[in-house]
């Protein structure tokens, strides 16, 4: 069901669960000061509530109502990617309720771009806990079509149109003057060098600090995804495979196979990734083949995400 502005904030300061256009993909929004709300939203996704969500708010300003500190380091990231596809992980106020948190004493921050959400976010004054609106473990959406296909045409969408970014948001921990990357996204490691500097020294796995619901399993169309290194393994393994669709990079496929091909620019290609995968899942094939990005950093985000999607379990 499609709502107006009005409608969506009346709706999110009632305790409902609205799902919210964002410039990466849509999040399930709620009022992240109402445990009730959160807990719909975990309700709603299926998803474990150990996995904590991402505080979206209004301006940099904000950040002093969830966070216990907010040091230089984290205002120079603050100042440099907000609004943007930028999310903050810092130490959290106690008051911060443990059902977004996941029982972390940190919080994360994220001040979105979308202005219709800019807009949500100012008028209604809420922090707004909004994890990608979809079923746990399934394709992130990037339209509000996604959205009710993933969770149902009951669930109230604030349409904003197709997500720009089109993969989440590159998430960083800071804790004084060191910064770890949590999560790759478009603000790539050497823009955040570029402003921060190195990041902490490589820690021991032991200290490693995790990214609560990172696991593998994320971002996966039903169908089974292989991901090739190149184009003639790809067309090789189509070759004895019947009923395979492929996603490609880049040139035409000559050999006549069913497929969608993204951009040869990392940017565009991570725009129409999820929206090619959703469309790929629909034809029901066999198996998805994926040809994967090149080595370069500025694909590694959308290679993290093509590798999630053709992730197995080992049995
Ligand atoms: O672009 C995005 O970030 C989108 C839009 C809606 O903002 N949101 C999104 O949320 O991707 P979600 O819930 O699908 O992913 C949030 C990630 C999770 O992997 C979680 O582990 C991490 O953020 N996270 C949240 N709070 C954290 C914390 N306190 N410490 C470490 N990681 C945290
Ligand atoms: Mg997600």
């Amino acid at each position: 069901m499609r709502i107006s502005l009005a409608k969506a904030i009346e709706l999110l300061k009632q305790g409902e669960v609205v799902a919210i256009p964002t410039e990466t993909v849509y999040g399930l929004a709620a009022d992240a000061r109402n445990a009730q709300a959160i807990a719909s939203i975990y309700a709603t996704k299926e998803r474990p509530a150990n996995n904590p969500l991402i505080v979206h708010i209004a301006d940099a300003e904000q950040v002093a109502d969830w966070a216990s500190e907010f040091s230089p380091l984290a205002q120079k990231l603050a100042q440099a990617f907000w609004p943007g596809p930028f999310t903050l992980v810092l130490p959290a106020l106690a008051n911060v309720s443990t059902a977004v948190r996941a029982g972390e004493p940190t919080v994360a921050l994220r001040v979105p771009a979308h202005p219709l959400t800019r807009q949500l976010l100012r008028e209604s004054g809420l922090g707004l806990a909004a994890p990608s609106a979809n079923k746990y473990t399934q394709l992130s959406p990037t339209t509000a079509a996604h959205v009710e296909s993933g969770l149902g045409s009951d669930i109230a969408v604030l349409d904003g149109g197709a997500c720009q970014v089109g993969i989440e948001s590159t998430i960083v921990s800071v804790s004084g003057d060191r910064w770890q990357l949590l999560r790759p996204g478009m603000i790539s490691a050497a823009d955040i060098t570029l402003v921060a500097g190195s990041p902490a020294s490589q820690a021991t796995p032991a200290e490693t600090p995790k990214a609560p619901g990172q696991h593998l399993l994320h971002y996966s169309p039903r169908t089974r995804c292989l991901l090739f290194d190149t184009r003639q393994a790809l067309y090789d393994y189509a070759a004895k495979a019947d009923g395979a669709v492929a996603l490609l990079l880049g040139d035409q496929d000559l050999t006549g196979m069913r497929n969608i091909t993204l951009p040869a620019d990392p940017a565009l290609a991570a725009e129409q990734l999820y929206a090619a995968l959703h469309t790929l899942d629909a034809w029901q094939a066999a198996v998805i083949l994926i040809e994967s990005t090149p080595e370069s950093a500025d694909w590694a985000a959308v290679k993290d995400r093509l590798q999630r999607a053709a992730y197995q379990p080992t049995a």
